[in-house]
């Protein structure tokens, strides 16, 4: 069914819907901002699975992209968004034999190692396969998620890369998750800058020793303006900045309690579908509709005082303390999400409204396959 044109009223729901304008300001704000700090961005699409949010990131100059998954930087590669960066480790013949392809098809294409074997079999892969793969280090910021120490086992891994035939090392990348969203701006700076600064002297020390290595990769929407102010961090990864959600928004800005340097672009909308207790009303969104890997729910937008609880995997309840009709049945409701990665990825396609009307409907690399 033809869904452009189509209004709030008139969408299936739950969906996701992205409000085009507040999007373009997001991105454009990012841009300009990492323009000015003289650093590279490269968004992370983790965040949106969206090729054609990636298009406008990289149309309003960005490098090129983050991608989490093999999936998402297929799903990039496909509609020719070109200078990808997997953030994670490829390991696993699945894995590589598609780095491979996706070098063979964009050759500009990166991925990270954070151990000696691995790199071993990347580069064995590389040589049986006649093509070259573009290495960063991921460097742990002392999560263990992810990553090798700082300092010397990492300049010993470079200097193990540097021998291996068909790898070529760019540089390191760092990414602080525990950082991101650390409350409030000056804990936040000093938790980042703790975090990042041996990953970013280690970069140095790389070219000190005179290895070709051109960036140092990290950072998030939270230290955006923390980790550029950084001398040596040379390319941004930020993600979450281009759709925002509940949990950025707690975590307070430069200027008070709520982080608003970006909009909400996101949210879901709900239809009230059962209505007849006084203060409540029930909406055709639950467990299935919102990302629940966080310890609050969504925020219905625009309705101060009201409050939603989940009631189930197809039920929520939204709740007021007045006992006013504002909220009635069949009523459209957005929810801003509580996280946006997690929760896009529930969803195969996006709504795109401008003024109120769907201008566009864009598909979500949603899944790992
Ligand atoms: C490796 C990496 N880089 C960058 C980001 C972007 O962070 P954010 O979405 O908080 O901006 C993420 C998010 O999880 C990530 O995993």
């Amino acid at each position: 069914m033809e869904m452009l044109g189509r209004t709030r009223d008139d969408l299936p729901t739950p969906s996701p819907l992205v409000d085009l304008d507040i999007m373009a300001a997001n991105i454009n704000k990012m841009s300009r901002f990492a323009r000015a700090a003289s650093v590279g961005l490269r968004p992370h699409v983790k965040s949106h699975k969206c090729a054609e949010i990636a298009r406008r990131q990289v149309e309003n100059g960005a490098v090129g992209v983050c991608a989490a998954t093999i999936r998402e930087a297929e799903a990039m590669a496909e509609a020719d968004i070109r200078g990808l960066l997997i953030t994670s480790e490829m390991v696993g013949r699945d894995k590589v034999v598609r780095l491979i392809q996706l070098t063979r098809r964009q050759p500009e294409t990166m991925s990270v190692v954070d151990h000696v074997q691995h790199a071993r079999d990347l580069s064995e892969a590389a040589q049986a396969n006649g093509v070259v793969l573009n290495v960063l280090i991921d460097i742990d910021p002392e999560l263990h998620r992810s990553g090798i120490p700082a300092g010397a086992p990492a300049v010993a891994l470079a200097e193990s890369i540097q021998k291996m035939p068909r790898l070529n090392l760019r540089g390191l990348q760092c990414y602080s998750a525990d950082s991101s969203h650390v409350p409030g701006h000056a804990a936040r700076k000093k938790h980042s800058t703790e975090a990042m600064l041996p990953a970013i002297e280690t970069f140095l020390e790389l070219k000190r020793r005179g290895m070709p290595v051109d960036i140092m990769s990290g950072g998030s929407s939270g230290t955006y303006d923390i980790d550029t102010a950084l001398e040596g961090l040379t390319e941004l990864q930020a993600g979450s900045y281009v759709l925002m959600d509940v949990d950025y928004r707690r975590i307070g800005g430069m200027r008070g309690a709520e982080f608003d340097d970006f909009g909400q672009a996101l949210t879901v909308l709900a239809t009230v579908i059962s209505r007849n207790h006084a203060g409540q009303a029930t909406v055709d969104a639950g467990y299935k509709a919102f990302a629940t890997d966080r310890p609050f729910g969504p925020v219905p937008k625009d309705l101060p005082g009201v409050t939603y609880r989940f009631m189930g995997d197809e039920h929520g309840l939204v709740e007021w303390r007045d006992d006013s009709d504002r909220i009635r049945l069949g009523d459209r409701i957005e929810f801003v999400v509580p996280h946006c990665d997690p929760n896009v990825n529930l969803y195969d396609r996006i709504f795109c409204l401008r003024a109120g009307t769907v201008e566009a409907v864009w598909p979500v690399a949603r899944g790992y396959a």
